[in-house]
């Protein structure tokens, strides 16, 4: 197998802290692996504003949000497009993600002028949760779900199980990096969230020129479910 495979490591905390040092741990973990390139990125670091239902992107064909014209934000938007696996790690807030990454997700919209043409733009691309909470059973599974939720509305390959059960969860104590470093049984689920990643990128990528073939030949049908 000759490909890179890319990973968009992705933490929607505002600020520096447990989310921040989990998803590092996460993506060192790939590192054991060959072929696999990562980034991590900080949406704290991003304007990423409400979708307000416009529908301007929809109009206008294009693939980012036009609202606020962000060539740094657009650039976000294109690393998503082109990433083969996604490791999105979120806080725990009120039982779900962040409103960082609600927003991150609603501005997808525009996604919609890729799938118009290639309904399955997202099949072949696995997706991973994590999630940091405050309190011990503060909703991090439900967060991890929420998370899968998003993966399966692309139609997104999502993975746990296993030792990780569905994603990667820390116990932060409120402690920002501190707690999360402290918390050693939870970083045994972030690392094993990441190696199922890694192998189910390595069979699914793998086997992309398969995919494609098999995908033709039910291509004409899936247009017509939609
Ligand atoms: C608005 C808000 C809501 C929160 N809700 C929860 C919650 O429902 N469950 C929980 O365990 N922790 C909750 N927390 C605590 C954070 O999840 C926790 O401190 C987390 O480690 C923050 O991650 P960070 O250090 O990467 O920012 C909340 C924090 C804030 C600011």
């Amino acid at each position: 197998m000759s490909v890179i495979i890319k990973v968009l490591g992705l933490s929607a905390s505002p600020r520096r802290g447990a989310t921040e040092h989990s998803l590092a741990v996460a993506l060192e973990e790939l590192d054991k692996f060959n072929r696999i390139e990562y980034q991590m990125i900080t949406l704290r670091k991003f304007n990423t504003y409400q979708c307000i239902h416009c529908d301007r992107c929809i109009r206008e064909e294009e693939k980012y949000c036009l609202v606020n014209e962000d060539s740094e934000l657009a650039e976000l938007y294109e690393k998503f497009y082109q990433a083969d696996g996604y490791l999105l790690a979120s806080p725990v807030y009120q039982m779900n993600y962040t409103g960082q990454l609600a927003c991150f997700f609603n501005l997808l919209r525009p996604a919609w002028n890729i799938l118009k043409d290639d309904r399955a733009y997202f099949w072949d691309k696995v997706g991973a949760a994590i999630a940091v909470g405050g309190t011990r059973h503060g909703g991090q599974e439900l967060t991890i779900n929420a998370i899968h939720n998003f993966y399966h509305n692309y139609g997104i390959t999502v993975v746990g199980g296993n030792f990780a059960y569905n994603g990667g969860t820390i116990w932060s104590r409120d402690n920002k990096k501190k707690g999360a470093a402290a918390d050693t049984e939870g970083l045994k689920t972030i690392k094993a969230i990441a190696d199922r990643l890694a192998l189910a990128l390595y069979s699914q990528q793998g086997g992309k020129e398969f995919f494609k073939e098999a995908y033709q030949k039910i291509s004409s049908q899936v247009k017509e479910l939609a």
